[in-house]
């Protein structure tokens, strides 16, 4: 028997709820159904009325928590209202799907935990870029060997734009270090595959016109040794690839998500002429490097992982998890880890702080709805200081 069809309340009508979240639960329309939906703005919630045939709207969160049809409550608002959002649902007893960043500090991610812990089962995160393709046929080949020991991992989003949404406002939560920073710290703590020993981090703004950080540079040592070096940048044109991994026998090149997978392998066969190091004052004709000639096979082929997923799948997994019990590929613990991450990197870069949550309250309803707030007018915290009045010299 085919199980019941999970019903959901989703949270914020944006980009990502209306453009991502709805898309795919349309796709899976056989395992879920939208019942409710909440935004501020009204326009929105007459929007999805249209899309989904008796979808219930709320403009109020604690309305559409008392709809008892509700099961599961996708957060899907800004950053900043994630956390208590999640929290609030889970204590209202319902299945909580939360956006990233799941928290903007590692305090408010142990919240989470906590809650999490209080209501088993209940919390998951979207950590969606988990389930993409090419981060899994990588992960894949690492895993493998093939590439021997693997040592350096590198991991590119390049861009060079003047963004001027609210993701580039610090008091409204935005910043790519909370914004592309969880799905690609998320993927270099799998990476690593142990315990995160090291964090080192750099953010600039470059481009973008608000007053949050478009530039981001992270370096993650693990307890094994290998590293782990992310940039998330606005900021280049000449954009580098955005995977390349270094192992003692051989690596890996992906120039684009959609690209194919180069491998450049020691061959097994050699015909080595050293097998150690010399003490001994080299022939003064002698050579500084390559002192033999290495043989090397090269490889290109689709992205095409073994575990078929792509970031649509997400969904599917939560389902099977929700209704038959097997466990969801993301643990709550991995993305308070990522969480972790990101709060040593903010307190290395106190430039670009966490909102002040007092100050995010006090943002006007109005700046969260339809219209782009000038990021100018948004970012202007202190009143501008008056220009002294121009004397007018008597004579
Ligand atoms: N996982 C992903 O791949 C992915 C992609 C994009 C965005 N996101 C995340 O989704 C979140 C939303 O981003 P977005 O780009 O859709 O933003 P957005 O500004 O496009 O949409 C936010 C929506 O929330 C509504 N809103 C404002 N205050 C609200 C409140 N108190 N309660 C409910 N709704 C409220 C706004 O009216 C708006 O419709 C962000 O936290 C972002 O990090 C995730």
């Amino acid at each position: 028997m085919a199980e019941k069809k999970i019903k959901v309340g989703l949270v914020g009508i944006g980009r990502a709820g209306w453009g991502m979240h709805s898309r795919e639960i349309e796709k899976y329309q056989d395992l879920y159904e939208i019942v409710a939906a909440m935004d501020p703005d009204a326009s929105r919630l007459a929007e999805m009325e249209k899309r989904f045939k008796g979808c219930k709207t709320y403009q109020d969160f604690d309305k559409l928590l008392a709809d008892k049809n509700v099961e599961l409550v996708v957060v899907a608002n800004r950053s900043p209202e994630h956390t208590p959002y999640a929290i609030k649902a889970l204590k209202a007893g319902k299945y909580v799907f939360v956006e990233k960043p799941i928290a903007l500090t590692y305090d408010e991610a142990k919240q989470l935990l906590a809650a999490s812990k209080k209501y088993p089962g209940k919390l998951f995160c979207r950590h969606n870029r988990r389930f993409e393709s090419a981060f899994n046929h990588v992960k894949e080949i690492i895993d493998s060997g093939i590439l021997g020991d693997v040592y350096l991992i590198k991991r590119r989003i390049h861009s060079f734009q003047r963004r001027e949404d609210w993701q580039t406002i610090i008091d409204c939560g935005g910043g790519q270090l909370n914004n592309w920073g969880p799905h690609i710290i998320d993927q270099g703590v799998q990476f690593l595959d142990c315990k995160v020993k090291e964090v080192w981090g750099d953010l600039k703004k470059v481009n973008a016109l608000g007053d949050a950080e478009d530039h981001v540079k992270i370096i993650l040592k693990g307890e094994s040794g290998r590293v782990y070096d992310m940039e998330i940048s606005a900021g280049v044109l000449f954009r580098e690839p955005v995977y390349s991994v270094y192992g003692t026998k051989g690596n890996l090149v992906l120039e684009t998500e959609g690209g194919k997978i180069q491998l450049k392998l020691l061959a097994a066969k050699q015909n080595y002429k050293h097998e150690l190091s010399s003490r001994i004052s080299p022939p003064i004709t002698g050579a500084f490097g390559e002192p033999e000639t290495l043989k090397f096979e090269d490889r290109s082929f689709d992205v095409n992982p073994n575990w078929e997923v792509d970031i649509w799948s997400i969904y599917k997994y939560l389902f099977n998890t929700i209704r038959k019990g097997e466990k969801f590929p993301v643990t709550i613990e991995e993305a308070v880890e990522v969480v972790r991450v990101t709060q040593i990197v903010k307190d290395l870069n106190p430039k670009f702080k966490t909102p002040d949550p007092e100050v995010v309250a006090k943002i006007d309803k109005k700046e969260k709805g339809v219209k782009a707030v000038p990021a100018k007018k948004a970012c202007a915290k202190a009143p501008a200081k008056k220009a002294p009045a121009k004397k007018t010299a008597k004579k």
